[in-house]
């Protein structure tokens, strides 16, 4: 395992567009990280980072939790939102004040005016993890923004297009970085390659996202 001084990197506070109404804030949570990440550690006191099974009877390799009204699930059943975790029978924790927050001004901040997010789905990536190539549409309500905020080692996230062999683009995330895609670009198909080994200063081998959603 090589440990390269990229680890250290953060994004000056910049915005990149990468479609009509999509965008990446780069360092827009950098100043909030810290606390996020002390939430975290209290939701999954709660309700544990747990590998879901899919439909198709894979294992996925990003370990997953939620926070808020409704949580994101998958089984050998389907993929659905719930507002009671699977696991301990009880709903989700609460979605912190900071998480609500700072997704509603990132949406604003991208154009999308009065984000309410209900649904906060907290990945875990660890090197190797990966998610494929998919679309986000388990959700009643496709015209509220998605809110995406990595923090922790690198990743390369990938931006497709509407249909799934439309041309990608691969967009490196950092810690603090936030991805805001809706409107004519809310159905995207995106994911992330595999996992790079690195080290971040606080979260050692791992990479979190924290993915907004009105559900
Ligand atoms: C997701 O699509 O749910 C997560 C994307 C990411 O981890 O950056
Ligand atoms: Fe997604």
């Amino acid at each position: 395992m090589s440990t390269i001084d990229l680890f250290e990197s953060e994004s000056a506070p910049t915005r990149e567009k990468i479609g009509e109404e999509a965008i990446v804030l780069r360092g827009f949570a950098s100043a909030a990280a810290n606390d996020l990440l002390a939430k975290i550690k209290e939701i999954e006191t709660i309700s544990p980072f747990r590998h879901m099974t899919t439909p198709g009877g894979f294992t996925m390799s990003v370990g997953l939790t939620n926070c808020g009204q409704l949580g994101w699930t998958s089984d050998r059943r389907g993929y659905r939102y719930s507002p009671i975790d699977p696991i301990t029978n009880k709903p989700w924790p609460q979605m912190p004040e900071e998480f609500f927050r700072l997704a509603r001004s990132a949406a604003h901040e991208a154009g999308f005016n009065d984000f309410n997010p209900t649904a906060c789905l907290i990945n875990r990536y660890t090197p190797g993890a990966k998610l494929s190539l998919h679309q986000d549409k388990d959700e009643p309500d496709f015209n509220a923004p998605i809110v995406s905020v990595s923090l922790g080692i690198p990743a390369m996230f990938q931006f497709g297009g509407l249909d799934r062999s439309d041309k990608k683009i691969n967009i490196p995330l950092v810690h603090g970085d936030v991805v805001v895609w809706g409107g004519v670009d809310r159905m995207r198909f995106h994911g992330v390659l595999p996992i790079k080994s690195n080290v971040h200063s606080i979260l050692g081998e791992q990479r979190i996202n924290i993915t907004f959603r009105r559900a």
